[in-house]
């Protein structure tokens, strides 16, 4: 069943990067983007866009994230540390000076929000990222990833613009303790107090910050 889902996943993955590849004959920017994607990075596009913006929900941006952090997610997928079944047949091939390479071409694009669903200015999304939940024990996200979720290399990744979809599976991740790669159980501790309307709430603000 799971090996299904993927095959499908990864099959529609090349089906959108060929899409990306041919649009960008008709386009002189896109088309500069996509000649410049090193080698190691070619398979990347059709998940997560040709220039690490993902189009699809579930796959996350990873433009403009730093690049110490997208090396040690990689890393930590390819000796499972990181659970991702369907990146991990991505990664094996790769060396670490691949994974280098890989990690500063993303790190070097320009980042695109999406517009919050309902949590934009003074709504709850915006409380628990700016303040945390005080009488839950959570503290607030932009303490360790910014004023505005862009991240303190090389820890602290950025988070502004991501995918509501894909912040909410990861921090509901950590909560429920499926992912364990954060130094010193930083993000199991923050979520673990979150509710599924909270972790909702702020990943829909979060898709907003620019
Ligand atoms: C078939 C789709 C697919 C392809 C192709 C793919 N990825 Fe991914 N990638 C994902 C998914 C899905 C996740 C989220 C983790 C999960 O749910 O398993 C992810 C997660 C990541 C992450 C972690 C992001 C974060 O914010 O923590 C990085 C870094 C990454 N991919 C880089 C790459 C690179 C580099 C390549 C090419 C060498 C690549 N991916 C190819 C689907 C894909
Ligand atoms: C005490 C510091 C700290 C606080 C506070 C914190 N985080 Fe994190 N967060 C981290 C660290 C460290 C990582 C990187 C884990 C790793 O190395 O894989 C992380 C990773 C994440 C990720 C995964 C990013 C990705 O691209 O996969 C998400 C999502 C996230 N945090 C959301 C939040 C939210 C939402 C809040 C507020 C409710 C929050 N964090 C508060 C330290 C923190």
């Amino acid at each position: 069943m799971l090996l299904r889902k993927y095959a499908v996943l990864i099959m529609s993955a090349m089906m959108l990067a060929t899409a990306a590849v041919s649009h960008a004959e008709d386009d002189d920017d896109e088309d500069d983007v996509v000649s410049k994607v090193p080698a190691q990075a070619q398979i990347c596009a059709g998940c997560h866009g040709p220039d690490g913006n993902s189009m699809v929900p579930m796959f996350p941006k990873i433009a403009g994230q730093h690049a110490a952090y997208l090396e040690k997610q990689l890393k930590n997928i390819k000796a499972n540390v990181r659970m991702s079944p369907v990146m991990m047949g991505i990664v094996a091939p790769l060396s670490d000076e691949d994974m280098a390479v890989v990690a500063e071409h993303y790190a070097k694009q320009a980042p695109r929000s999406t517009p919050s669903v309902s949590n934009g200015p003074g709504s709850v999304g915006e409380k628990i990222f700016k303040t945390g939940i005080p009488g839950a024990g959570v503290p607030a996200c932009a303490s360790c990833h910014g004023a505005n979720g862009e991240g303190i290399a090389p820890g602290f990744p950025r988070l502004a613009g991501q995918h509501a979809n894909y912040t909410t599976s990861q921090v509901k991740a950590f909560r429920d303790g499926q992912r364990k790669n954060d130094a010193a159980k930083m993000m199991r501790m923050v979520s673990a107090k979150m509710t599924d309307a909270d972790i909702a709430a702020v990943a829909d603000y979060i898709q907003g910050l620019k």
